[in-house]
């Protein structure tokens, strides 16, 4: 699973949450597609779909279109959504609902593929129970594009192997890729890059490496 973001100098994804930034130059954005290209499925959360309407498509890039998906709990994806509009590859939609919920019906109706997912004792999807469920549906690789409360989640949840990081020179003080701490001074549970990797993509530096875990830290000093 890959974690791949832009983010500003100071660490924002956006302005505002809800409103959609373009940060990435036109180089390192078609890194993006052309990372895209090179996984079965690309996920974001409901919260991107409904700030940027994505189509979470490869068009800047040659190769294969990923498997769209999105988080969405409560089935909040809007009838009018982009992603309902591609008659080639509907997107999944993971969520906690279930066939009583009329929207899940309607979201059938346009093409949407729905996976119904019981909650983790936070009261969101899991993603161990996710990943399970898409190796079961063929989906051998992963990239979760955002936005903030994902990239949150997924941190927490030490799921992501590799991390690709658009860093773009400007400041913008808006939206923090970390709204709150990944762990404490007594308990850090800070993930780290190994294999650190950068390159230059126009004005933007491009980070990557795979994301190491303090558990497998301890796990390599035993
Ligand atoms: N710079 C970039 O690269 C970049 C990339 C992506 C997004 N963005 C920006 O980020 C903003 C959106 O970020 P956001 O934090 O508001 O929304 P988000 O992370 O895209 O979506 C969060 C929502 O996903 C749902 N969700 C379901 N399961 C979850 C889980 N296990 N973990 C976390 N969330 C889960 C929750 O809604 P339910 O409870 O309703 O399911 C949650 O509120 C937008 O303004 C967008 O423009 C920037």
């Amino acid at each position: 699973m890959t974690l791949s973001y832009a983010q500003s100098l100071d660490g924002s994804l956006t302005l505002q949450r809800g409103k959609p930034l373009r940060l990435s130059s036109p180089q390192s954005l078609r890194l993006t597609h052309q990372l895209r290209a090179l996984h079965d499925a690309l996920l974001v959360g409901i919260g991107t779909v409904l700030a940027d309407n994505p189509r979470l498509t490869v068009r800047l890039a040659p190769g294969k279109q990923p498997q769209p998906l999105i988080l969405d709990s409560h089935l909040r994806l809007p009838l009018s959504s982009a992603l309902l509009e591609n008659p080639h590859h509907p997107p999944w939609i993971a969520t906690l609902e279930t066939p009583q919920n009329p929207r899940w019906h309607a979201l059938q109706a346009r093409g949407a593929v729905l996976l119904p997912f019981a909650p983790n004792p936070q009261g969101r999807i899991d993603w161990h129970d996710l990943l399970a469920s898409l190796f079961g549906r063929g989906i051998r690789s992963l990239m979760v594009e955002g936005g903030a409360q994902v990239i949150h989640s997924l941190l927490q949840a030490q799921a992501a192997d590799l991390a690709v990081i658009t860093l773009a020179p400007r400041f913008v003080g808006g939206l923090a890729v970390l709204e709150q701490p990944l762990g404490t001074l007594e308990k850090p549970l800070f993930p780290s890059l190994k294999e650190v990797g950068f390159q230059r993509f126009g004005e933007d530096l491009v980070i990557c490496g795979r994301l190491s875990y303090p558990n497998d830290e301890l796990e390599a000093k035993r």
